[in-house]
């Protein structure tokens, strides 16, 4: 009898203090806007002093831009079982991140429910290549100044830029989530990430228009790993070099990763005149499968989209210890290796191992391309490699 009492009463220190956002006047009607009981129920949620949660139950709330922020008391959650549905005309979200979260230590993104950006009514808008004035679209859920934290299970859809970035995280999981928007949606990147650290992002599906993860200025220690990708622009380090304040990138690791009709399988790409000098180094990519992929291995120096890019053709970015380990399948385009790097700054200490890339075109068998490039080939290499 006593032995129970002490297992009941140490399961129920330990559940959380749940704050139903349908206590707050939350109707999960798909119409009414939500912003007040979800703010409502956050800032309770944030001051309670033990493990919180606010829950979002089944049902389609639909939400303004809205921002959580912390400190918290304890540890939080928000836990989603219902679909969050974003205002479909971007003014009305009147922020960058329609979903915000600031500030916050051991902060819980969980659930089986749905994030939707609902972003085909302006996907149209998304023209800044030729019009200034485009509107800057908003991203679907951003974490900025979030440490030891973790998103698990939810699903992000039609976000109207991209889906989930992260800015100056620490200690960060993203697991078992699924990220979609169609292929031919404009820059709806899946998780862009910078100024971040100790970053693992694993179990997951992400197919959209954009890069599935960009990883940009200033990131160490990412394990990336058990991802599939497609559609898609790709795994990205970069673009890098744009900007005179990016810091190195490091100790990156991407692996047992599936890339099925992406544009770009693994890639780094660096502006061709770059405004910084700055280093990307120690990475490694290992047992990655390629499906039909356009260009499965591009380390692109020679990246010049717009001004103030000068096709100049040294970029001031060192690639140095890259390996390329255990990578297979097929290519889209002839050339399914293409390391075309700086002049001023060659690519150092680039190994490949065990690399077996095929092309079935009337152009041919694959190739490899190699500019300013220095390191090793081993065990095998198709396409044949052009490293000396
Ligand atoms: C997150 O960690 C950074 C660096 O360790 C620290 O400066 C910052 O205050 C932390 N943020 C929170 C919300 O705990
Ligand atoms: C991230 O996952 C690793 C195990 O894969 C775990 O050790 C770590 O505590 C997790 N971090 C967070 C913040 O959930
Ligand atoms: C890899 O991720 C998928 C979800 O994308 C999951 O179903 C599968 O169990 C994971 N595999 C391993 C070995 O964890
Ligand atoms: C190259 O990168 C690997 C993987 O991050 C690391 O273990 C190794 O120490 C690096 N080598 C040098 C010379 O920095």
């Amino acid at each position: 009898m006593s032995l129970l009492f002490v297992a009941v009463t140490s399961r129920s220190a330990t559940r959380p203090k749940v704050f139903d956002v349908r206590s707050y006047g939350a109707k999960g009607d798909g119409k009414t806007n939500n912003i007040n009981a979800f703010a409502k129920a956050w800032k309770d949620a944030c001051a309670w002093n033990g493990r919180s949660r606010v829950y979002i139950p089944r049902g389609k709330f639909y939400l303004g831009g809205v921002t959580f922020k912390g400190p918290c008391s304890g540890k939080i959650s928000f836990f989603i079982d219902g679909t969050l549905l974003a205002p479909s005309n971007n003014d009305d979200i009147k922020k960058d991140t329609w979903i915000n979260f600031q500030y916050i230590d051991y902060l819980t993104i969980s659930g089986s429910g749905i994030v939707d950006g609902q972003g085909k009514e302006s996907w149209p808008h998304n023209n800044c290549y030729k019009n200034d004035k485009c509107p800057n679209l908003a991203i679907n859920m951003g974490f900025d100044f979030v440490n030891n934290s973790r998103i698990e299970g939810i699903t992000s859809r039609n976000s109207k830029a991209g889906h989930f970035n992260l800015f100056k995280v620490d200690h960060f999981n993203v697991t078992g989530v699924k990220i979609t928007a169609p292929g031919d949606s404009p820059n709806t990147d899946g998780i862009k990430i910078a100024f971040s650290s100790n970053i693992q992002i694993s179990n997951t599906h992400i197919g959209t228009g954009d890069d599935c993860i960009a990883i940009l200025s200033r990131n160490t220690k990412f394990d990336i790993y058990n991802v599939t990708c497609g559609p898609g622009h790709g795994i990205s380090v970069g673009s890098l070099g744009k900007n005179k304040d990016e810091k190195n990138v490091k100790d990156l690791t991407v692996r047992d990763t599936v890339f099925t009709g992406t544009r770009n399988g693994i890639r780094i790409k660096t502006w061709e005149s770059s405004a910084s000098t700055i280093a990307i180094s120690n990475l490694v990519y290992e047992n990655i499968h390629m499906i039909d992929v356009e260009n499965p291995i591009n380390i692109d120096q020679k990246y010049c989209p717009y001004p103030p890019c000068q096709k100049m053709g040294d970029s001031q970015i060192h690639i140095q210890n890259v390996t390329l380990k255990n990578i297979w399948g097929t290519s889209r385009s002839k050339m399914a290796v293409r390391l075309q790097c700086s002049r001023s700054f060659p690519c150092k200490d680039i190994q490949l191992i065990d690399i077996n890339l095929k092309h079935n075109g009337i152009d041919g068998p694959a190739i490899a391309l190699c500019e300013n490039v220095k390191g090793s080939a081993t065990v095998q290499m198709a396409p044949p490699h052009c490293l000396h």
